[in-house]
């Protein structure tokens, strides 16, 4: 449904995306997850036919965003980083003029625009202006008009910003409710949103895609690691002089206590029991060793902070 390939896109001398390579199936709900600055709304001002790429290729449904971008407008709705407020204009209307300039076809405009109020809530306030809605409002605004033509494809920029905590809890349960139905990209720098989401997640730090794959399989150690978790009767000031010299230990950390914590090893099972057996003999009261999951936030912090290697931007 969506194809990107080897997107650049250069702002004077400065690369804020390099060499970007995705595909979505029909149906995707995908997280365009990266910190502030990575390159998300630029990808998503591109995929959109709002700006150009410096090189690189970009469709739609089979239509180049390029060659064809009143065809790829018309599948795409789109909430961009800034929404657009047409702050005179009432809910209602903004809502049936955006169905009108999408090319909705006249009998089916009504239906349309009452499902989009409904889906985003804005009953409530659907006959007045925008310019007086709060935030929240307005951001559903934002979303109502990305909906309104019943777009195949949904591309949304960090739809939850600016939001307290109960309208982000609603924009989440209507982003569970348009699954199924179209194909969204999401972009957030907010783990936690993806995790509620997305099925899969495109990670993308300084321009560059560091990882794309299920949810699932990214909070999964690296081929061959593993994780062990240790809980032990008694507090100890460091777990590293207990099980030093252990072969296949990569790394051991604190949990929430000193009573808590978590060895990453090159899973063999003689490793995992020259740990049990230094903890038993001596005498720390081993109550819990048990492989767990890498966090997919451990993964996130990771592949973006953690790489920092001054980058090539
Ligand atoms: N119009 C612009 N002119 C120059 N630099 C820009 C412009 N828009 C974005 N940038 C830069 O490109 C990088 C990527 O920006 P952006 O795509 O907005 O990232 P994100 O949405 O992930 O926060 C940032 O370093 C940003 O400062
Ligand atoms: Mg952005």
């Amino acid at each position: 449904m969506i194809e990107v390939q080897a997107l650049c896109k250069d702002y004077g001398p400065y690369r804020a995306i390099n060499n970007l390579n995705f595909s979505l199936k029909k149906g995707d709900v995908v997280g365009f997850l990266g910190p502030n600055g990575a390159g998300k709304s630029t990808t998503m001002k591109i995929i959109t036919g709002f700006m150009a790429p410096t090189s690189g290729k970009a469709s739609v449904a089979g239509f180049d965003v390029f060659e064809n971008p009143i065809e790829v407008k018309k599948r795409i709705g789109y909430l961009p980083e800034t929404p657009p407020v047409y702050t005179d204009m009432f809910v209602k209307d903004y809502l049936t003029y955006v169905a009108e300039l999408k090319e909705v076809k006249k009998d089916k405009i009504k239906t349309l625009v009452d499902r989009a109020i409904e889906k985003t809530n804005l009953g409530s306030v659907q006959n007045r202006l925008i310019g007086h809605l709060s935030k929240g409002f307005r951001q559903r605004v934002g979303i109502a008009q990305a909906i309104v033509s019943d777009p195949e494809v949904l591309i949304l920029d960090e739809p939850t910003v600016g939001l307290d905590p109960k309208q982000v809890a609603e924009i989440r349960e209507l982003i569970q409710e348009l699954r199924g139905q179209h194909t969204i990209i999401l972009s957030t720098h907010i783990l936690s949103e993806v995790q509620a989401v997305c099925e899969k997640v495109i990670i993308i730090n300084k321009g560059k895609i560091v990882a794309q794959d299920t949810i699932s399989n990214l909070s999964k150690l690296e081929k061959g690691q593993s994780r062990l978790f240790i809980r032990l009767r008694k507090d100890i000031a460091d777990l590293h002089s207990v099980i030093s010299g252990i072969d296949g230990i990569l790394s051991i950390d604190s949990g929430a206590s000193n009573r808590e914590w978590k060895v990453d090893l090159q899973g063999q099972d003689e490793t995992i029991e020259a740990i049990s057996s230094r903890i038993v003999s001596q005498g720390l009261g081993l109550l819990e060793l048990s492989p767990t999951r890498m966090d997919l936030e451990d993964v996130f912090l990771k592949l973006t902070y953690g790489q920092d290697k001054g980058g090539e931007s």
